[in-house]
C-alpha cells in the first residue's frame, strides 16, 4: 500500500511539473464506448525478425488513441497494419485478425483500396505527388474515385487545408508544385489530402514531428475537433502531447504491448512497471 502510494506521487509530481501537462478531460463511461476497430493476436513479422507480436487491443469509435513507447519498438509497424499498409511490404508478415466493425479486413473478400479509403494514414514525413500542385494533391484521392465536379474539387479542398491549419499560407498558390511547400507545409498537405476522402478512422504517424509549434496546436485542435467525425489513432513521442489529444494510451515496448488504458490513467497509476520507468524517462 505504502508502496503504490509512493509510486503515484512520483509519477503524478512528475506530470504536474510541467505546466503544459493537461488532461484531454473527456470522460469516458462504459456506455459511450462503442469498439470501431479491434486487433486480435496481431504479429506482424520481417522475414525471421518481429515487428510485433500478439496484440490485441481495442479502438474505440469517436476517441482518439495514442500509441506510445521507446523507438523502433513496433508503433509504426501496428499502425501500418491497421490498414494493410504491410501488403506493399514483400518481407512483412502480417497474422492475426484486425476487426473493422466486426469484419476482419485481411479477409479474401475486402478489397484493400476501399480498406485505405475508410481507414486515412498521415505518414511521419510529409508525403506529397511531387509533379502535382498543391490543389491536385489535396484532390487527388476524390479525382481517383472519379469526382470531377470543379465547384465540389474546390470546396473540398478549402475545407481540407482549412482543416489542416494551411489554407491561408497557400490560398494565392494553390497551382504551385506541392514540393515547393517547407516541410511543415507539406506535412499540412499531406494530412489535407487525407481528410479530403473524409475518412472513418485516421492513422497518424507522428503527424506533428516536424511542425513548429503554433502549427501543431492547430493540429492538436483539429484532432480535437475531428473526433467528433473521426476513430483517430496517433503515434507521438510528445507525451504531453498524448495526455492533450488522447482519450486512450497503448504503450509498447519491444514489439509488445505492455498495456493500454485510459490515458489518465496510463499516465498517473500505471499498472506496469515498465510504463511507469518510460514515462518518468528512465528509458527510451
Ligand atoms: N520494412 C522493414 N523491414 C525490416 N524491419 C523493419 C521494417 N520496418 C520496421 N522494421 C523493424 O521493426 C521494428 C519496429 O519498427 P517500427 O518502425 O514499428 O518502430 P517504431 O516504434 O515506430 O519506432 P520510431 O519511434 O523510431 O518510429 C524495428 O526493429 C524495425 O527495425
Ligand atoms: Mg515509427
Amino acid at each position: 500500500m505504502m508502496e503504490n502510494l509512493t509510486k503515484e506521487k512520483s509519477l503524478t509530481s512528475i506530470i504536474d511539473t510541467s505546466s503544459e501537462f493537461q488532461f484531454n478531460g473527456v470522460k469516458s463511461t462504459a456506455s459511450d464506448m462503442k469498439i470501431r476497430m479491434e486487433t486480435k493476436n496481431l504479429t506482424v513479422m520481417y522475414g525471421k525478425s518481429t515487428g510485433i507480436k500478439d496484440v490485441s487491443i481495442p479502438i474505440y469509435d469517436n476517441k482518439v488513441t495514442a500509441l506510445i513507447g521507446p523507438s523502433g519498438c513496433g508503433k509504426t509497424t501496428f499502425l501500418r497494419a491497421l490498414n494493410r499498409m504491410h501488403d506493399m511490404t514483400r518481407i512483412a508478415k502480417v497474422t492475426g485478425e484486425v476487426l473493422l466493425d466486426n469484419k476482419n479486413i485481411y479477409d479474401e473478400d475486402v478489397n484493400p483500396v476501399i480498406i485505405r479509403r475508410k481507414i486515412g494514414m498521415v505518414f511521419q514525413k510529409p508525403t506529397p505527388f511531387p509533379t502535382m500542385s498543391i490543389y491536385d494533391n489535396v484532390v487527388a484521392g476524390l479525382k481517383l474515385v472519379g469526382i470531377r465536379k470543379k465547384s465540389l474539387l474546390q470546396d473540398v479542398c478549402e475545407k481540407a487545408l482549412t482543416q489542416a491549419a494551411l489554407f491561408d499560407e497557400v490560398k494565392d498558390r494553390l497551382n504551385d508544385s506541392g514540393v515547393s511547400l517547407s516541410g511543415g507545409q507539406q506535412q499540412r498537405l499531406s494530412i489535407a489530402r487525407a481528410l479530403a476522402v473524409e475518412p472513418e478512422v485516421l492513422l497518424m504517424d507522428e503527424p506533428t514531428s516536424s511542425l513548429d509549434p503554433q502549427a501543431t496546436t492547430r493540429i492538436e485542435e483539429l484532432i480535437h475537433t475531428l473526433k467528433n467525425d473521426v476513430t483517430i489513432i496517433i503515434i507521438t513521442h510528445n507525451m504531453q502531447q498524448a495526455a492533450r489529444v488522447s482519450d486512450k494510451t497503448a504503450f509498447f515496448y519491444v514489439g509488445d504491448l505492455v498495456e493500454m488504458g485510459d490515458t489518465r490513467n496510463i499516465f498517473t497509476k500505471p499498472k506496469e512497471k515498465k510504463t511507469e520507468e518510460y514515462l518518468t524517462g528512465r528509458f527510451g
